[in-house]
């Protein structure tokens, strides 16, 4: 295992997968079985192979078989089973479930190495080295809304699982900066402001209102508003360089705005907007004329889906629309940025589009069969839904300014956090920029937990008063949870790093096995919620993880007792373990509460 320690090591699961799938092959030779394995349920061990029913099943019938039943077929398995340190026992149970009792020593064995070689140790292994994570995305001098809020902290989450294990990740924000909006909106621009190449972007002020008046006079059937602004639109596209530059002032505008949403939570992204892909739609839809896929249907192109409606890829007027600059985008992706998985945040609603882009692209021979590389994913979530049930929005504006909701997250944390250190007397502990970035910390990872923890694809309701309480499934009970075993560890006083390498964890107590299996579990819980795409698997995981402190800090002592030191170390990796999952949520941790 040492020797392993740079490449990072096999998660449990792998490992103990790898076991059984050798003991299949023993228990029915030439038979291809997928092995089934999960955590047990029912207590009887750690894990559980519930091979036997359904091989049973297929088996029966069949001369040369001489299993009587499902029960035979697991003891079978059981006894297939290759010797292994990780095991510790085995069982069948019921009618013919295995179960599998790890091994305590190899448990804390396996803390004190990620202890001493780091948490980097139990990065998942995934087959591909590089994604594109297409995330955020919003549209220029359109409103960044929740739905872009959701697609950002997701997003930046797959991003982060990514790249903690060992991949390259593209992180692309694909803005919507072309279109003919911007006809209307650089028009506007000339008329409203004609010393417009002068004025600071701040005078230019709020470009929703910007957005908004622009399309009141764009819809107004009284003046030839509509008409200049349909032809600035041709002389934006022909490249005219008035034009141009009025685009590009627009968009920076837009752009500081998002920048600072992204500065504040903390998100990196290179933004290779819509615009960029202009100069690939034509060849590549050259390539897919070529191929057969266009055709023509009323003046406009298209390609046809099976058992959907087309894809539109030339619009009537001749013009380009979303889905000729994502054909575009990934065939960029796939032969220029080499991209081996891409994948797309958005709302469920674009569910379609993209179910009809990726047809078309295998359809071009873009992308080979369902389970090899490269591979596109769509990863949709549902809507964010206010305290009534409706679409979230403020009272006094239609949309929700981002800032503000995390302004007004931070500064209820603030509040709490000051009566709660009030009533316990420590507030005299504490400088106000203390205070301040404690509450930024429980703030913005509350509003990203309260989003993350629910599985992506159902809407989610946003209520500050239950992402900030501090009992339960949220960001707050976690950090309290964290900063608790921080200072259980602080108070020992003891140097932790000599510990790590000198002492060594024994279990005694079964609670406090529990909680040493659980922390192991990270690895697979990681790189299952990597190849599903979704993050509420770590955040379940995260909850179920300080539950597990909890009970093993009740039940067993650990400053003073005669087994402080391999409690401190189990109390240590606890910590690392949770530290990585808030990094990978994107929150910061806070040591001291
Ligand atoms: N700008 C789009 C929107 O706001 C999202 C873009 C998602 N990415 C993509 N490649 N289509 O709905």
């Amino acid at each position: 295992e040492l020797a392993a320690a740079e490449h990072g090591l096999e998660s449990v699961k792998r490992k103990l997968c790898r076991l059984v799938a050798s003991s299949l092959s023993a228990t029915v030779p030439g038979l291809d079985v997928e092995t089934i394995l999960e955590v047990s349920k029912a207590g009887f061990g750690d894990y559980q192979c519930n091979n036997a029913m359904s091989l049973f099943s297929s088996l029966r019938g069949s001369s040369d078989t001489n299993f009587q039943n499902p029960r035979a077929i697991g003891q079978a398995i059981l006894n297939n089973l290759p010797p292994s340190d990780i095991v510790e026992s085995t069982s069948v149970a019921g009618p013919g479930y295995v179960n599998i009792v790890i091994s305590s020593d190899w448990i804390a064995q396996r803390i004190q190495h990620m202890l001493i070689y780091g948490i980097k140790t139990w990065a998942p292994t995934l087959p591909i080295k590089r994604a594109v994570v297409d995330f955020s995305s919003p549209n220029i001098a359109k409103e960044m809304h929740v739905g872009h809020l959701r697609s950002t902290i997701i997003g930046d989450t797959v991003a982060r699982m990514f790249e903690f294990a060992n991949i390259e990740v593209l992180r692309r924000n694909h803005v919507g900066d072309w279109g003919t909006q911007f006809g209307m909106l650089i028009e506007f621009l000339f008329e409203q402001f004609p010393n417009w190449e002068e004025v600071g972007n701040q005078a230019i002020g709020d470009l929703q209102s910007f957005y908004k008046a622009s399309k009141e006079k764009f819809d107004n059937k009284e003046s030839d508003f509509k008409v200049k602004a349909q032809q600035a639109v041709v002389r934006l596209q022909q490249g005219e360089e008035r034009y141009r530059a009025a685009w590009k002032k627009i968009c920076e505008i837009s752009r500081d705005e998002f920048e600072s949403v992204y500065k504040r939570l903390g998100v990196e992204l290179e933004e290779k907007g819509e615009s960029f892909y202009n100069p690939y739609i034509l060849p590549v839809l050259e390539e897919l004329t070529k191929k057969g896929l266009v055709t023509e249907d009323k003046g406009a192109q298209i390609i046809l889906i099976e058992g959907q409606s087309a894809l539109i890829v030339v619009k009537k007027d001749g013009g380009f629309n979303y889905a000729s600059t994502d054909l575009a985008a990934l065939w960029y992706r796939l032969n220029v940025e080499k991209a081996e998985l891409i994948v797309y945040l958005t709302d469920v609603g674009q569910k379609l589009h993209f179910h009809k882009l990726f047809s078309a692209a295998s359809m071009a021979g873009w992308l080979p069969d369902q389970n090899e590389y490269p591979k596109t994913s769509h990863v949709g979530f549902g809507l964010v839904l206010g305290l009534d049930g409706k679409r979230f929005r403020t009272r006094c504006t239609e949309v929700v300014r981002l800032v503000d909701l995390l302004d007004e997250a931070k500064s209820q944390c603030k509040a709490q956090l000051i009566e709660r250190l009030t009533e316990n007397g420590k507030i005299a502990d504490w400088t106000n920029d203390e205070l301040d970035r404690t509450s930024e910390a429980i703030g913005l990872g509350a509003v990203k937990y309260a989003d993350l923890k629910n599985n992506r694809l159902t809407n989610y309701t946003f209520s500050f008063e239950k992402m900030l309480s501090d009992k339960g499934n949220t960001a707050v009970y976690l950090q309290y949870a964290h900063a608790r075993i921080c200072s259980i560890v602080e108070k020992a006083s003891k140097d932790i790093d000599e510990l790590t390498t000198k002492a060594s964890i024994t279990f005694i107590h079964a609670d406090e096995r529990a909680l040493g299996l659980h922390v192991i579990r990270f690895q697979e819980v990681l790189e299952q919620a990597c190849t599903d795409l979704f993050p509420h698997y770590l955040c379940d995981y995260l909850y179920s993880l300080s539950e597990a402190f909890s009970k093993f800090y009740t039940s067993c002592q650990v400053v003073g007792s005669p087994e402080e030191t391999s409690r401190l170390l189990l109390c240590q990796a606890t910590a690392v373990v949770m530290r990585q999952c808030f990094n990978l949520l994107g929150i910061t941790p806070v040591y001291k509460l």
